[in-house]
């Protein structure tokens, strides 16, 4: 099948690169022409495991390609995926200017019968203003159905899960519409049997927003858990694994930490927030998601100072920017705020990330980086981790200890077992999890 995709962002770019490896002819467009020029080279403007390899088999293929001209991916395509972005406005609202903009273009330049898919994350509703800013722009006898197809992929496993989705959920009154999506995945759903979920647009549009806000809410909620542990002496880890095992909860984001960021769950669950309350039924309990949700930046502050005292003139290593492992995306990463707070405080940080340095660099000035996770930790008054790298897991904790000025932990990932960074030598405080530190001497 002919594809098109607008944007060719983390998902935009994910998608084209999964379909051309389908077998599908993929026009890949985006109105930013230096990153065209990026992926017509074979390279991914972002870090993604597994990506960079899949775009050069779809353009050695001849199966992808990119380009600026946004109006042929309508000539192009016989189903074009909407993949730009929908950032959040001040009010918390979700922007949708890209995606009236893209619908436009798309509507001008129509040929055939075409499936206009939103990928993008967008507010329920917003399908019928694609369809009807289509209707007004396109040609009295052009041919069109407007689908949702909202996207699960999770960044860092992005290429993994667009070709093992859990499911697949499309949203039309079209049954020709539905019907063109279901070929265009039936390499996925032949091979995996995943789930192909028909709803009408609406329905297909919340499914998104309700995912998001749920898993949002389950962060939150197991950091709030984390709050009760650490005034009673409890396990948070212990409480969040025993809940785990019962499967009407399930063990996935129970972790307790420094709270959800990036590109998705903030801006989702605020636009969610918005919507419900321009609705009028309004929805406190996300209002409350996300204070708990910042409060956790400032609860890991805490901590790092009650290691070092006062902040002003201490070194504080930090290992991780990213907002989470295996990207390099810092939209919304706790770590970069955190830091800037730390710089403003006056202490002097040291950061290291495996993959997320070159593009923090222009998030903080104040920062100086370290070319290893030892290197920046060298000196050091306190530790800091920010982001679950596995590489961290097999630091050696003897020369950590030993390039430390003062051998102090503060884990906003619980990555490591309190009472073995005890005895390693470590002061080490994490989140909802009591504080280890080595027996006092004889
Ligand atoms: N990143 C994720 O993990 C993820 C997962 C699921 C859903 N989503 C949703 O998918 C959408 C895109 O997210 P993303 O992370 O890929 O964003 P992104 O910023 O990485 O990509 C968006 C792309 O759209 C392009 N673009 C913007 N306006 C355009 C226009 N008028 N014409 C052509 N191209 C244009 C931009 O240049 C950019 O390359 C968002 O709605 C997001 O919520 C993201």
């Amino acid at each position: 099948m002919r594809v098109s995709i607008v944007g060719t962002g983390h998902v935009g770019l994910v998608t084209a690169a999964s379909l051309a490896h389908l077998g599908h002819e993929v026009l890949g467009v985006d109105d930013d022409a230096e990153k065209v020029a990026t992926i017509a080279r074979g390279e991914t403007p972002f870090h993604e495991p597994g990506l960079q390899e899949l775009l050069r088999e779809g353009l050695d293929a001849g199966r992808l390609r990119v380009s600026p001209d946004v109006p042929e991916a309508a000539r192009f395509g016989e189903v074009v995926f909407i993949c730009v972005g929908t950032p959040t406005k001040p009010t918390g609202e979700a922007n949708l200017v890209q995606v009236e903009r893209v619908s436009t273009v798309i509507a001008r330049a129509l040929e055939g019968y075409t499936v206009i898919a939103e990928k993008s994350t967008v507010p329920v509703e917003t399908g019928v203003w694609v369809r009807r800013t289509i209707e007004l722009t396109a040609a009295p006898d052009a041919e069109f159905d407007v689908a949702s197809n909202p996207e699960f992929l999770r960044e860092g496993r992005a290429v993994h899960d667009t070709l093992n989705p859990d499911r697949i959920v499309v949203g039309t009154s079209s049954a020709r519409a539905m019907e063109r999506l279901r070929e265009l995945y039936a390499p996925i759903l032949d091979r995996t049997g995943c789930p192909f979920v028909v709803t009408d647009l609406a329905t297909a549009e919340l499914i998104k927003h309700a995912s998001n806000a749920f898993l949002a809410t389950k962060v939150s909620f197991i950091n709030a858990i984390a709050d009760i542990c650490e005034r009673t002496g409890a396990d948070v880890h212990e409480v969040a694994r025993a809940m785990g095992l019962d499967p009407r909860i399930g063990p996935a984001f129970l972790g307790a930490g420094i709270g959800y960021g990036g590109a998705c769950l903030p801006k989702d669950v605020a636009a969610f927030r918005h919507k419900a309350d321009e609705l009028g039924v309004g929805f406190p309990l996300l209002e409350e998601v996300e204070r708990v949700n910042m409060a956790r930046r400032e609860r890991f502050i805490e901590k790092i100072r009650s290691a070092v005292w006062n902040l002003e003139g201490k070194r504080i290593a930090m290992w991780g920017l990213a907002f989470k492992p295996d990207t390099d995306d810092l939209r919304n990463a706790p770590a970069i705020e955190i830091a800037r707070r730390l710089s403003e405080e006056g202490a002097d940080v040291v950061a290291y990330d495996p993959v997320a340095m070159p593009a923090s660099k222009p998030l903080l000035f104040a920062a100086t980086f370290a070319p290893t996770a030892l290197e920046a930790a060298q000196g050091a008054d306190c530790l800091a981790i920010c982001t679950e790298w596995e590489e961290f897991r097999g630091v050696d904790l003897e020369r950590l200890r030993d390039a430390m000025a003062r051998p102090a932990i503060v884990d906003g990932r619980n990555m490591f077992d309190p009472p073995a960074m005890a005895d390693a030598g470590f002061t080490y405080a994490s989140m909802g999890r009591p504080t280890a530190a080595p027996a006092p001497g004889p």
